[in-house]
């Protein structure tokens, strides 16, 4: 069986932000990049880094020059070094024809039927995080919806036990907290353990729904079949393991992102949405446009071309930033700024394009919209609490700079 080692690029070398809260909303790089540098070579990293709309579209879905297999990369997921090749399990790391398989394996579990079937779940879940939440305080939003929320609803939608989902985030945090420089070997052991642990947990519940389908995703790949292929019990554990790491941090970011912005973004921007409920699916879209930052992903060039206007050579890497390419005038009208009524929002490229497009999009912004529609029924006013701090309420995550801490003042 191949291995490939992967090579992690330190993404802090080029943007070399200087504060948490800079790389939280990069906009003043964002436009310097856009207006100054959009096709930029960096040195010491050796890549090239595209920030155009057009050109990061170009990137991400022309998969026969901008390869998805390369082994240098700026993002890096899970708790294994090596990474077997061609295992199904290996979607991001696939170009078609390879990816198509994975791919149809994996979308047996998120067909629209499936969503419908999610709807009511996840409002539940919902409602009763937004029932905990006391008016007239104040609470912190990412402790009281942003955070659980996420791993709440995949918790449920993977079939486990009700009783072991908190257990769930525990892992999650653990396998996909980001590497840090220091503490390398300590991060990596602590993600064998969980990754352990986590398969020692799942394996034999996958077994036994092999014989009990039910409606969840486990079930739904367990039942999954293309080109008379299946997985098996292993791929699926580790397959919830893939959804787990491109899922629930991106989600609860998107959430907490969202409450950032109707606090700080416009006076008004919360009332307007309480009044205009209708509102929500096209401020989803607003707010992955223009509040969910360091998006970007990377590939490898397969063949020598120029078809960014430079001349790029096989093997090279190019990181397509998509928060960036969101922010470009070409493509949006006064992109930076925030607007409900935009009526091309949904043409951000957050989620993607081409082949590997965010499988999950339909479900991340189910919960978004469900997040947010439940809590603006239950509350009237939100307002910021006076003297917060972002810089130190910011962490480092595969995201990005996540809020660890959102306080604000509700009200019914
Ligand atoms: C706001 C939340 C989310 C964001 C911003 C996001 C973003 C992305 C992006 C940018 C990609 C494309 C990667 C590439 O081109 O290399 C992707 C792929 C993927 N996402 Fe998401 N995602 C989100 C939520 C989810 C959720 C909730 C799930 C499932 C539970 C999910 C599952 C996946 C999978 C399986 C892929 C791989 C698809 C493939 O390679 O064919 N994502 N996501």
């Amino acid at each position: 069986m191949s291995t490939k080692q992967i090579e992690i690029i330190p993404i802090n070398e080029i943007t070399n932000f200087q504060s948490r809260s800079e790389e939280f909303f990069p906009i003043e790089w964002y436009k310097e990049m856009l207006h100054r540098h959009p096709v930029y070579y960096h040195e010491i990293t050796n890549t090239w880094n595209v920030f155009k709309y057009e050109d990061v579209k170009q990137v991400l879905s022309n998969y026969k020059i901008f390869s998805s297999e390369g082994n240098r990369t700026t993002i890096f997921v899970g708790a294994n070094k090596s990474q077997e090749k061609n295992s199904p399990i290996n979607i991001t790391n696939m170009d078609p024809p390879h990816h198509r398989k994975s791919r149809s394996l994996l979308a047996a579990a998120f067909t629209p039927r499936s969503l419908k079937n999610w709807e009511p779940r996840i409002q539940q879940i919902a409602r009763e995080l937004v029932e905990d939440i006391q008016e007239n305080t104040t609470i912190d939003i990412v402790n009281a919806l942003s955070g659980p929320l996420p791993s709440l609803v995949i918790a449920d939608l993977f079939g486990v036990p009700l009783q072991d989902r908190y257990q769930f985030k525990k892992w999650v945090d653990i396998l996909f907290q980001p590497y840090d420089k220091e503490r390398l070997k300590d991060i990596e052991q602590e993600k064998q353990n969980a990754a352990k642990e986590y398969f020692q947990y799942l394996f034999p519940i996958v077994v036994h729904k092999r014989s009990n389908l039910s409606d969840d995703i486990i079930s739904d790949l367990i039942q999954a079949e293309v080109d008379g292929e299946k997985f098996t019990d292993a791929q699926i554990v580790q397959m919830t393991m893939v959804l787990l790491g491109a899922g629930v941090e991106t989600t609860s970011h998107a959430i907490a992102n969202s409450f950032y912005s109707l606090l700080y973004d416009g006076e008004s921007l919360y009332s307007e949405l309480r009044d205009n409920i209708e509102l929500v699916p096209s401020a989803v879209e607003e707010m992955l446009r223009y509040r969910f930052q360091m998006s970007r992903r990377d590939r490898t060039v397969k063949e020598d071309n120029n078809l960014l206007g430079v001349e790029l050579k096989k093997g090279d890497v190019v990181i397509a930033w998509m928060s960036a390419c969101n922010m470009d005038e070409n493509m949006f009208d006064n992109p930076f700024s925030i607007d409900f009524h935009r009526s091309n929002n949904n043409k951000h490229l957050t989620f993607g394009n081409g082949p590997h497009f965010c499988l999950g999009a339909p479900l991340a912004r189910l919960e978004m919209k469900i997040a947010l529609e439940a809590f603006l029924q239950s509350f009237s006013r939100i307002e910021p609490i006076e003297g917060f701090e972002l810089e130190k309420n910011l962490t480092a995550s595969a995201t990005g700079q996540s809020l660890t801490y959102l306080p604000m003042k509700v009200y019914k």
